[in-house]
Parts: C-alpha cells; structure tokens; sequence
C-alpha cells in the first residue's frame, strides 16, 4: 500500500525540531513539526500520525508523559524519544514504557535517518500485513460475503465503520447483490449481534396485516385477529430489523413506521399506550432511493430518517473480479451437493461468464452455477454447461436490466432509453459472438464483420475489455 508515512517531531527547542523535520524530509512529505507535547496531542486528536519523535525535557507535559499518552490512545502510532546527553536511564525506562527507539543527543543525521526508515518500514509492513489480512478474509468471506473485487471494498469498509453506531442504514443495490447478506453483516458486526436479527417485507402483504405484522395487534382489532400478536419490532427488541424492498410498503404505513423511528415506541392495532422499543432498522431497495422518492413510492421523510448510512453495492457486472471467485466458490459448493468434488471450471466458461451481464446478480451467478453442476458431463463445465438466461429479471425497472422494452424504457428521455437499449442490444450480440468463437476476439471479428479495433472499443465500452475478454484462450482471467 503506497500510502505515505506521516511523522510528528515535538521539541520545546524550536531550532532543533524544525532542523530535525528538514532532515527527514528526505524520507517522508508528510512532517510536522511542533513544539510542546500539548500541541503534539492537538495534533494527533485532528489526525493521528504512524512515527512520533519528542524531545524528553519539556516544559509541561514531558516526553515520558507524552508516550503514555499516545501509546493508551493512538497504540498503532510508534514513538522515538531524543533524549539529552546524561539521561540515558530515563530513555531506557522510556523503552520499558513502551517506546520504539530512543537517540541520545546531540544524534547526527544518518542515525536518525536509520533509526526513522527502520520504523517506517515496520510501518508499511504492518499495513501491507493488515491488507493481505483483510483480502483473505474477504476471499474466505466475511459474515457471508466473498469478495476480491476493490469495488466492494467500500461497502465493507463501511459496514464496519457504522455497525458499530445506531443509525439506521438504507442498503441499495440491484435485485441478488448482496442486500440481505450486508444487512446480517451490519448486525453482526454490531453490539447488537447477541439479539434477534428479524426481516421484513411488505412486499404480497395487505396493509393491515403488514402493519400488524410489524407493530402488533390485539386480538380482534382487526377482521382475521384471532389472536394477540407482538409484531416484529417487539421480537426484535434490542437487536436489528431488516425491512427489505422499502417500496413494497404503502405510503402511510412507511409514516408510521418514520414515527416509530423518530419516537422509538410502537402502538400496537387495538391498543392506545405506546411501548417502547429498542430496534436498529436496515432497510433495502433495489431501485435507486431518489427515483423513488420522485416517483412518490418513498416518501422523502423517510428517506432522509433512513440515509443516514447508505451503502451502495455494485451490481455484479461491475466487479469483474468477484464473477471468477463466486464462480468458482457456487460451482464448488454445488458439486459437493452433487456428489461431484473436483469438478472444475474451464476458462472458455469462465469468458461466458465475463460477457454475461448479469440482471440477476449473485443470485443469477449462483444459479448458473448450481445448474452447470449437474449438466456437465465431464470433470469440467464447459461453455455448455452454462445456460445463461436471454431475458433479465422481471421487476427490475431501473432500466438497466429491464426485459427488452421493460418499463425503464418508458422512463426517462428518449436518448436515455435508446443508449441503454443500444448497450443490451451490444452486450447479448456479443456475449453469443465470443460463444461461438470461445472467446476468441479475432475470429469473433471476423464472423461479426468488423475490425478488431472496432470489436475492442465495443467491448472496452461495454467494461469487456482485454483481460476479461482477451484472444488468447490461456491467458488468465481477472481474479483467476
Ligand atoms: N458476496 C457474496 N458472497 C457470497 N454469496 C453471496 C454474495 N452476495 C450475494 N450472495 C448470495 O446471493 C444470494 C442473493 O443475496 P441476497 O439475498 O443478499 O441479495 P439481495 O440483494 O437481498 O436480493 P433481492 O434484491 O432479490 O432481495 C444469496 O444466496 C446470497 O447468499
Ligand atoms: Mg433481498
């Protein structure tokens, strides 16, 4: 990871700070010099830094005070301590306390270059050790989620920033990216992790019963109350409340549910006392949450409550790198199902893959996959063994995965339209070309009547480009 190692140096001296900030300039841009530990705290409280190097003798807080300091509340930070000649003892109890190095002055330059570069890179070696941590556990998965793809990396960077907070999260995605699995993460990763983690859809559900289902009922409060029921905020009391496809709720039930959010009580049907609940509240939506919002199947009140944290997963066409690692993970777990370990994936599969555009997402990846196990005739799924669907999903009206003159053609300018229809039109063309040719560019021109020049800029359009779609049938595939 290139990024750049930052470094305090606090000395009351002024002379002696500046001097020894310009002799490090060599190592690192980012240095400041300052020159009481005071000012060193103000410093680290804005932004904390990977190397202190503070001066023993201050006046005011001194240097040991500075390094317990730091070392209780910036631990990852290192610090060096420059001690005056005859204080030898209190730099080696500075060590005790936990200091990375000490130099006696007066030090000259390359001791203090060496001492510094050997801290840094400690330093870059950590992170890169934290890095690799971080995408191995991403690729044996997270909560669930398996990913390699530096797209995703946000939204799992930001599950752990906010899971650990109360603000509610709106998670959007399209339909199969992942929604559900990020909102287990949320409070899996949360305080909350030890409590219920509850869903909820409106979605096939009349008003009534859905608000039932949601805040309780007493019996006989409605026609169909056959009993008392407590509703999903009071089962999920202390823990989260998942409310998948937002849009699925009608407009007053989503203001009763933007009450219970601002007045943190339920009033179950029947019943006239509130009762108060302790619920954190994911919700989902596969439609981007302004459109809804200006189409009036969300209401703005609700939305602004909900955004608060919003996370954004891409859809899977534009993470590459992940179709060949859930590919292989789906194709993996299905032919163990099916009693078929070791069945492998070939790369003239994995290109159909690629040229796919995947309206369903995951989901549609793991169907595929879970269909190619039990078709392939050999040890190896070939290209036909992948059955990829000609129409996308019904109910995505986005647009960007609509049937071929779905309802997202019907919204928005004509050019929109036509641009999008022009892109699926190109990408099914040239899924099924690359099929034919098992992915091979060249032929693929030929049988198309184009250039490969001309091949190439539609697929590096259509994000298709070399790499993903190369002529050279051993080469290796993104994330392979
Ligand atoms: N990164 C991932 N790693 C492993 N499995 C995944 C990943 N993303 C999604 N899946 C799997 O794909 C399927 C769809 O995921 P999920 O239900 O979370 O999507 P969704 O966005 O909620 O879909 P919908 O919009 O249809 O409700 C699930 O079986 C899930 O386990
Ligand atoms: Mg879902």
């Amino acid at each position: 990871m290139a990024e750049t190692p930052s470094i305090l140096v606090v000395d009351d001296k002024r002379d002696l700070a500046r001097g020894v900030a310009l002799v490090l300039a060599a190592s690192t841009p980012d240095i400041t010099a300052c020159f009481s530990a005071e000012e060193a705290l103000a410093h680290l409280d804005e932004r904390p830094r990977d190397l202190v190097l503070s001066d023993i003798r201050m006046p005011g807080l001194d240097g040991h005070a500075l390094l317990a300091l730091v070392r209780s509340r910036w631990p990852q930070t290192r610090v060096v301590l420059l001690t005056a000649f005859g204080t030898v003892e209190s730099a080696v109890e500075a060590m005790k306390q936990g200091a990375y190095d000490y130099l006696t002055k007066p030090f000259d330059n390359d001791e203090l270059v060496l001492v510094v570069r050997r801290a840094l890179d400690e330093i870059a070696a950590r992170r890169e050790l934290e890095r690799l941590r971080a995408e191995i556990a991403a690729r044996k998965g997270w909560h669930g989620l398996h990913t390699v793809d530096p797209r995703m990396r946000p939204v799992i960077e930001t599950v752990r920033k906010v899971a650990g907070a109360q603000a509610s999260v709106l998670v959007c995605g399209e339909s199969g990216t992942g929604k559900e699995l990020v909102a287990r993460a949320v409070h899996a990763e949360s305080t909350r992790a030890a409590r219920p983690f509850l869903a909820f859809s409106a979605a096939a559900l009349p008003e009534t019963l859905a608000e039932a289902e949601l805040f309780g009922a007493r019996k006989g409060s409605f026609t169909g109350a056959d009993r008392d029921r407590r509703g999903l905020f009071a089962d999920a009391h202390g823990g989260t409340l998942f409310i998948d496809e937002l849009s699925s709720m009608s407009p007053a039930l989503q203001g009763k549910l933007l009450r219970v959010l601002q007045e943190r009580a339920i009033v179950p049907l029947g019943q006239s006392t509130p009762v108060p609940v302790d619920v954190r509240i994911v919700a989902a939506t596969n439609v981007d949450p302004r459109r809804l919002v200006r189409d009036g199947a969300l209401r703005a009140d609700l939305y602004y409550r909900l955004a608060v944290v919003r996370i954004q997963i891409p859809a899977l066409r534009e993470r590459a790198e992940d179709i060949s690692l859930l590919a292989t993970l789906f194709l993996e777990r299905a032919a163990s199902t099916a009693g078929r370990p070791g069945l492998r994936l070939s790369s003239r599969a994995l290109r159909l893959l690629y040229a796919h555009d995947w309206p369903g997402n995951v989901r549609e990846l793991q169907n595929v996959m879970e269909r190619a196990a039990l078709l392939a005739a050999g040890d190896e799924v070939g290209p036909a063994d992948i059955a990829l669907d000609d129409f996308d999903e019904p109910g995505l009206d986005d647009g960007v995965g609509a049937a071929d003159f779905g309802a997202g053609e019907a919204a928005g300018t004509y050019e929109d339209a036509k641009r999008r229809a022009l892109e699926r039109f190109q990408r099914r063309y040239v899924e099924r070309l690359l099929a034919t040719t098992g992915g091979n560019v060249s032929a693929a021109a030929r049988a198309a009547g184009l250039t490969r020049a001309a091949l190439h800029r539609i697929l590096n359009r259509l994000g298709l480009g070399p790499g993903e779609a190369d002529e050279s049938d051993e080469s290796t595939p993104p994330g392979a």
